[in-house]
C-alpha cells in the first residue's frame, strides 16, 4: 500500500534568520543598476547629455535605489555589534555613490563616484562564491568577464576623452574605434593602424600596454584551468577512473572483475555523481546532519511499510543510523550460517533469498522490502542466503544501532516481527 509519511522535510521549514525573497533579490538588483551606472556614467561623461538623453531617467532610478541600499546597509550595520573596518570602508562608499555631486558642485566628471557602488557590488560577488563553493569556478570565470567587460569600457572612454569627438563625426562610431584600439593593445595584438599623437595619448597608451600584458599572463595562467574545473565532480571522477585503471593494470586483475569494478563507478556516478553520502553528511553540525539524512533518506522511509506505522523519532533515529550501501549483481549479501552483523532496507533493486542450502530459491526481495532482521532480533546465524539481482541501493543498520533503537522503541522489535512471521505465513500458505 502506498503511503505518505510528513516530516520537517515535507515542510517548509521557517529558518529564523532567512531573508525574505525581496531581500534576497535586493543585491542582484542593485548590481544590476550599478553596473548599468557603470556603464553609462563614463559615456555621458565622455559623449556629452546630448547624445545620451536616454540613460537620464537611470540616473534618478540609482540615485533611489542606492539611498534604499544605503539605508538597509547603515541599519544592519547599526544592529552589528561591532563593525569591521572593511564594513565601515563600504559604508563611505556607499554615501559617496549615492549623493548627488555632480548636481552639487556643477562638474559631470564627479558622477564617475556613482561607480563607487562597485566596490559594494565586489564585496557580494566574494560571498556569492564563498555561498555556492560548488560554482567556484564557474562564478571566478563570471566575475572575470565582468570586471574585463567593465574596465575595457573605461579604458575606451579614457581614450575617447583623449583624442575628443571632431566635429561632425558620430560620437558612437568614435567610441566604437576607442573600443578598437582598447581591445588591440589590451591583447597586445597592438594592429599599429591606431597611434597615439601626443603625449598625453602615448602615456596612457603605455599604461594600457602594461596592464595588457599582465592580464594576458592573468588569463593564460588563469582561465584554461579555471575551465577545467568548471565541473569538479566530473574531473575527480575522471581521476579517480584513471587510478583505478592503472591501479587494475598493475595488479593483474582478470579483465571481467576488472569490467564489474567500472560497472559500479558508472553506476555509482550515475547515481551520485559519484559522491559517497556518508562522508558529506558526517562533516556536518548535528542539527544539519539529522535534517540532511532525513531528506536524504525520505524515499526509503516513504517505500519501507515498517516506517508507516512507527513513530516520528524512531524513523529520525533509524534514519540518522542507517548507512547508504550499493551491491552489484551477483554480490552474496548474506550468507546462511553466518553470524549476523547487520540487517537492510531496500531502496532500490531486486535480491533473491535462497534457503538455508544456499541453493534453493524461496523468494525475491524488492524495494520497501528490508532482510537480516532475524539474526539480529533473535542471536541466531543467517538463516538465508541473499543474492543482489541488480545494482541494489541498500541502507545498513548495524547491530549495535539496532540494539539502541530497540531499547528505545520496543515496538519496532515487535513491529518487525510480526512482519517477519507474516512472511513466514505467506510462505507456508504458498
Ligand atoms: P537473517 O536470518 O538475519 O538473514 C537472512 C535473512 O533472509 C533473514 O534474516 C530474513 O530477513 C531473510 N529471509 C529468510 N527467509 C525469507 C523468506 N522466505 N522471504 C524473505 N526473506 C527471508
Amino acid at each position: 500500500m502506498a503511503h505518505t509519511r510528513m516530516f520537517r522535510f515535507d515542510l517548509p521549514v521557517p529558518q529564523q534568520h532567512e531573508p525574505t525573497r525581496l531581500l534576497r533579490m535586493w543585491p542582484p538588483l542593485v548590481m544590476v543598476v550599478a553596473t548599468a551606472e557603470a556603464v553609462a556614467v563614463p559615456l555621458r561623461i565622455v559623449l556629452g547629455a546630448q547624445t545620451m538623453p536616454a540613460f537620464a531617467p537611470l540616473d534618478d532610478a540609482a540615485m533611489v535605489v542606492f539611498f534604499i541600499d544605503c539605508v538597509i546597509n547603515f541599519r544592519r550595520a547599526a544592529a552589528e555589534e561591532k563593525r569591521s573596518r572593511t564594513e565601515k570602508l563600504l559604508l563611505a562608499a556607499d554615501v559617496v555613490a549615492f549623493l548627488p555631486l555632480q548636481l552639487v558642485f556643477g562638474w559631470s566628471f564627479l558622477a564617475f563616484f556613482r561607480c563607487l557602488k562597485l566596490v559594494r557590488v565586489a564585496r557580494w560577488m566574494s560571498l556569492w562564491r564563498r555561498l555556492h563553493l560548488n560554482r567556484w569556478n564557474a562564478l571566478r570565470l563570471v566575475y572575470f568577464v565582468y570586471w574585463l567587460s567593465l574596465f575595457v569600457h573605461w579604458l575606451a572612454a579614457g581614450w575617447l576623452a583623449l583624442r575628443g569627438i571632431p566635429a561632425g563625426e558620430d560620437g558612437w562610431t568614435r567610441y566604437l574605434h576607442s573600443l578598437y584600439w582598447c581591445v588591440s593593445t589590451l591583447t597586445t595584438i597592438g594592429a599599429g593602424d591606431v597611434t597615439p599623437t601626443t603625449n598625453a595619448e602615448i602615456l596612457y597608451s603605455m599604461a594600457a600596454m602594461i596592464v595588457g600584458v599582465g592580464m594576458y599572463g592573468y588569463v593564460i595562467a588563469n582561465v584554461a584551468t579555471i575551465i577545467t574545473h568548471l565541473q569538479p565532480a566530473r574531473t575527480r571522477h575522471l581521476e579517480n577512473l584513471e587510478k583505478l585503471g592503472a591501479f587494475m593494470h598493475e595488479r593483474g586483475i582478470p579483465a571481467g572483475l576488472q569490467h564489474r569494478i567500472r560497472e559500479y563507478y558508472s553506476y555509482i556516478w550515475e547515481q551520485r555523481l559519484g559522491y559517497d553520502e556518508s562522508s558529506i553528511i558526517d562533516g556536518l553540525p548535528q542539527g544539519l546532519r539529522t535534517d540532511v539524512a532525513l531528506f536524504l533518506k525520505r524515499d526509503i522511509v516513504q517505500k519501507v511499510p515498517l516506517f508507516a506505522a512507527a513513530s516520528d523519532d524512531l524513523v529520525r533515529e533509524i534514519a540518522l543510523q542507517m548507512q547508504p550501501v550499493i551491491f552489484t549483481p551477483g554480490d552474496i549479501v548474506v550468507r546462511a550460517g553466518d553470524p549476523g552483523q547487520e540487517m537492510y532496507f531496500i531502496g532500490k533493486g531486486e535480491l533473491e533469498v535462497f534457503g538455508p542450502d544456499g541453493t534453493t530459491p524461496v523468494a525475491f526481495l524488492r524495494d520497501g522490502d528490508f532482510f537480516g532482521e532475524n539474526a539480529l532480533l533473535f542471536d541466531k546465524p543467517r538463516n538465508a542466503t541473499i543474492r543482489a539481482v541488480k545494482y541494489c541501493d541498500v541502507y545498513m543498520l548495524d547491530k549495535s544501532a539496532f540494539a539502541a533503537v530497540v531499547t528505545r522503541h520496543p515496538e519496532f522489535a515487535r513491529q518487525i516481527e510480526a512482519m517477519t512471521a507474516e512472511r513466514r505465513g505467506r510462505k507456508k500458505g504458498t
